[in-house]
């Protein structure tokens, strides 16, 4: 039995393009408890969003390829995302930046003013936290609201039972009340909008009509 929610569209997906990922398994149990809290999810695969690394010659020539198409699309039909993603060296994959970097070039911007969960899944013993500071870079400045709560599952290759679960019973209960109260925000956010917002690509640089991006929105009625 959960509470009665308004209506919220989660897009859920991994960083991870390896077919056994730890993170592709993470993001499926925050599908599972994201659906069994009464939220509806986009289950997305990195897979799907595969783009070239990013030229700006294709990018004049042939434009945003299929991939960034995709995401775009996935992306505006969701009210928040939430995204898995190993550490590499300490930072993000060049993937997952690749991905941010093509579909930031849309018009109008489609990170901005979206909510992010951010979780990590790694064999080592910080879970790959630090990447996903890496990955609250661009995507702030982006214009998306990250969640400050980062779920990181230490020694992942481990940690799930049989069923998809996190073994540790703890750690299970903290992964779900973390996705939960991001739930209760972007559900707050959607449907009992408080704040204008803005979005201005560098706040501060002098104007110019010919680099600036500068998109606004008005709080809905
Ligand atoms: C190039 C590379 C760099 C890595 N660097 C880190 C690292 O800095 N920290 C870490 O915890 N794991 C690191 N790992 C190990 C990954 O966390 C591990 O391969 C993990 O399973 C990848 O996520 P996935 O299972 O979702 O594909 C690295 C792996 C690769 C291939």
């Amino acid at each position: 039995m959960t509470d009665a929610r308004y209506k919220v569209n989660f897009l859920v997906f991994e960083g991870s393009l390896r077919k056994d990922s730890l993170n592709a398994r993470l993001a499926s149990l925050a599908s599972r408890v994201i659906e069994s809290n009464g939220g509806n999810v986009d289950r997305a695969n990195l897979i799907d969003f595969d783009c070239p690394s990013y030229d700006g010659d294709v990018e004049a020539g042939e434009g945003i390829p299929a991939g960034a198409q995709t995401f775009r699309q996935r992306l505006i039909a969701a009210d928040a995302f939430v995204l898995s993603s190993p550490e590499y060296n300490a930072s993000m994959p060049g993937v997952v930046k690749n991905l941010i970097d093509w579909t930031s070039r849309f018009v109008p911007q489609p990170f901005k003013g979206k909510q992010a969960l951010l979780m990590s899944a790694s064999p080592s013993m910080a879970g790959g936290n630090r990447g996903l500071w890496a990955v609250r870079v661009p995507l702030e400045h982006l214009g998306t609201r990250v969640y400050p709560d980062m779920f990181s599952l230490a020694q992942a290759h481990q940690a799930f039972d049989a069923n998809g679960r996190i073994a540790n019973a703890k750690l299970q209960e903290w992964f779900e009340a973390n996705i939960k109260c991001f739930m209760d925000l972007v559900e707050a956010a959607k449907h009992f909008p408080q704040i204008k917002t803005q979005w201005v690509e560098f706040l501060g640089e002098h104007p110019d009509r010919l680099t600036e991006r500068v998109e606004t929105q008005d709080v809905a009625a």
